[in-house]
């Protein structure tokens, strides 16, 4: 059974109630904020300055057609320059989305909007390619080619799932954002918390317990940015295309359960630490369930790497890179992917 919630957190961000800072939590919860500041979600957007991806490839370049871009170092500013027969436009770039796991977009200002480029960087290729996004579509002018016109909206939610404090009374705020994901992105806003701690007020105001979240809460909770069950259900894409949406593909499978803790988000992962990448490491959040005595069944054919042949790792179209099926299941060789 599913229920599909709302939590707090999301209502109260895109509320606008006040911000503290990452920087504020700190100071007293040391601990996670030390282990979350390395995570790719803490470095989910930078200037565009500072991104190292820039820094370190000072001239990268793609052919388009008739068009041709260019991303040009000078200084601290990266350039982007795009050329057909006649004409040059050139803007420099803002905002770099995305730590560079798979990839890296840029986001710049032209006539007062904000544009989303059209050309990404991966780091499979070491090379540009088309923005995801932009693959179905032929520029129709030399704009086109730089970038995607961003509306306010699309504007908002792209800023919103990758920097905290920048979106107030559902509008952004480019001044106000603290690049990358931070602590109130997933626990809400926290200046009465912190206001309330430093009075020693401990039950004035409590921040709420995710640790008593139960899976479907979860999901819905890290589904704020990366999609929850229903969104990808309803206008989701089909095959493929969906293998990085995990609370969805996680519903999918037969292992989910709305109510048990052992198969949500964090059963897996430490959110507020990397991702871990020894397979093996798994296991035991499988043998939760899985294992001699549980009533549950138990594999045939292996006694390690559950995930390696279950959680099958697929490449994503236009990606570059690989994302791992949370659909648990047995896979069949030359099966379609199961939707
Ligand atoms: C002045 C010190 C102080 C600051 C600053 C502070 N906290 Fe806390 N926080 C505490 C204390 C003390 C507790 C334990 C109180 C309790 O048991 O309810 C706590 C508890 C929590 C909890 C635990 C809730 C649970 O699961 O029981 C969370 C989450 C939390 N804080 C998040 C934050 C965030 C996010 C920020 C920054 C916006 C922040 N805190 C800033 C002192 C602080
Ligand atoms: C405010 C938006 C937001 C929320 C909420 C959020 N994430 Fe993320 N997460 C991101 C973004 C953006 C990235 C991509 C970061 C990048 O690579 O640039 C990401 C990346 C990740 C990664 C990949 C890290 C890696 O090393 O490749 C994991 C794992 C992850 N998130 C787990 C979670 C879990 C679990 C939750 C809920 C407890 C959650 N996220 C909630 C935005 C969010
Ligand atoms: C609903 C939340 C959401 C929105 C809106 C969103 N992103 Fe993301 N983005 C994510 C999450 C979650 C990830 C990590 C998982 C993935 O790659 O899908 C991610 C990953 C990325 C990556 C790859 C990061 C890496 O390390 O490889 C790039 C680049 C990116 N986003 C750019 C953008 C840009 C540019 C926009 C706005 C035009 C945008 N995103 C809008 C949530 C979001
Ligand atoms: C990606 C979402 C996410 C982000 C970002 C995040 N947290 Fe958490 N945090 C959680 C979840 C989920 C839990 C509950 C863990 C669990 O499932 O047991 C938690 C638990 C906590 C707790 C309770 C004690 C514990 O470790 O379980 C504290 C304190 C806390 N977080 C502080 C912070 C601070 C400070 C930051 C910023 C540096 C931060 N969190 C960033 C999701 C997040
Ligand atoms: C039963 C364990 C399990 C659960 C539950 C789980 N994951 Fe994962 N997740 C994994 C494994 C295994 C990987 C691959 C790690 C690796 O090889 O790098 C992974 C990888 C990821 C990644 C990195 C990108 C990718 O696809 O490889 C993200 C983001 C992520 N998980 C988010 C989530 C979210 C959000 C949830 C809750 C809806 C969730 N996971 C629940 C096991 C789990
Ligand atoms: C919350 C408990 C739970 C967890 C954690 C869990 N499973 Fe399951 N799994 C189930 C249930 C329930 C079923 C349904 C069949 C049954 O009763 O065993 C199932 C079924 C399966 C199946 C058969 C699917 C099919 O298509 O017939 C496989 C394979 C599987 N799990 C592997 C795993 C692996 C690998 C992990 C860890 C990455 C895992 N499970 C984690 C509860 C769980
Ligand atoms: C080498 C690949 C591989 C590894 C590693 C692996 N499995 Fe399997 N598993 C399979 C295959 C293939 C099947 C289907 C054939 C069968 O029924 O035995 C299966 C079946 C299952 C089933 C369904 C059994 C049934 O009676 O229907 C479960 C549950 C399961 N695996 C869990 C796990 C867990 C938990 C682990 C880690 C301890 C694991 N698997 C490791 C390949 C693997």
């Amino acid at each position: 059974m599913r229920i599909v919630r709302t939590i707090a957190a999301l209502t109260l961000q895109l509320a606008g109630l006040a911000w503290a800072g990452d920087s504020v939590c700190a100071t007293c919860h040391r601990q996670q904020a030390q282990h979350f500041a390395a995570t790719p979600m803490a470095l989910a957007l930078s200037t565009a300055t500072e991104s190292d991806i820039l820094r370190q490839h000072p001239d990268l370049s793609f052919q388009e057609g008739a068009y041709r871009s260019r991303i040009v170092r000078s200084g601290e500013v990266s350039v982007l320059t795009v050329t057909d027969a006649g004409e040059t436009l050139t803007v420099p770039l803002l905002w770099a989305f995305g730590r560079g796991q798979a990839g890296q977009t840029y986001v710049f200002e032209h006539n007062g909007n904000l544009y989303e480029s059209r050309i990404s960087f991966y780091n499979a290729l070491g090379a540009l390619d088309l923005t995801m996004g932009a693959m179905g579509s032929r520029p129709q002018s030399i704009e086109q080619a730089a970038g995607r016109k961003m509306d306010s909206v699309g504007a908002r939610d792209c800023f919103g799932c990758h920097s905290t404090g920048g979106v107030s009374q559902g509008r952004l705020h480019v001044e106000g954002v603290s690049p990358g994901v931070g602590c109130e992105s997933c626990h809400g806003p926290g200046e009465k918390h912190v206001a309330a701690m430093k009075t020693g007020d401990l039950a004035a105001a409590k921040m709420p317990r995710l640790s008593a979240l139960g899976a479907e809460e979860m999901s819905e909770m890290c589904g704020q940015c990366h999609r929850t069950w229903s969104q990808i259900a309803s206008t989701g894409p089909r095959g493929v295309n969906n293998v990085r949406f995990q609370p969805y593909r996680l519903a999918n499978s037969k292992c989910y359960d709305a109510a048990d803790r052992r198969i949500r988000c964090t059963a897996c992962h430490d959110p507020h630490g990397s991702l871990e990448t020894s397979l093996v490491k798994y296991d035991a959040k499988c043998a939760a369930c899985h294992a001699a005595g549980t009533g549950r069944k138990i594999c045939r054919t292996a006694k390690a790497n559950c995930a390696g042949c279950h959680m099958p790792k697929l490449e994503l179209p236009g990606a570059h890179a690989q994302f791992t099926d949370h659909q648990i299941r047995i896979v069949k060789a030359g099966e379609a992917y199961p939707n």
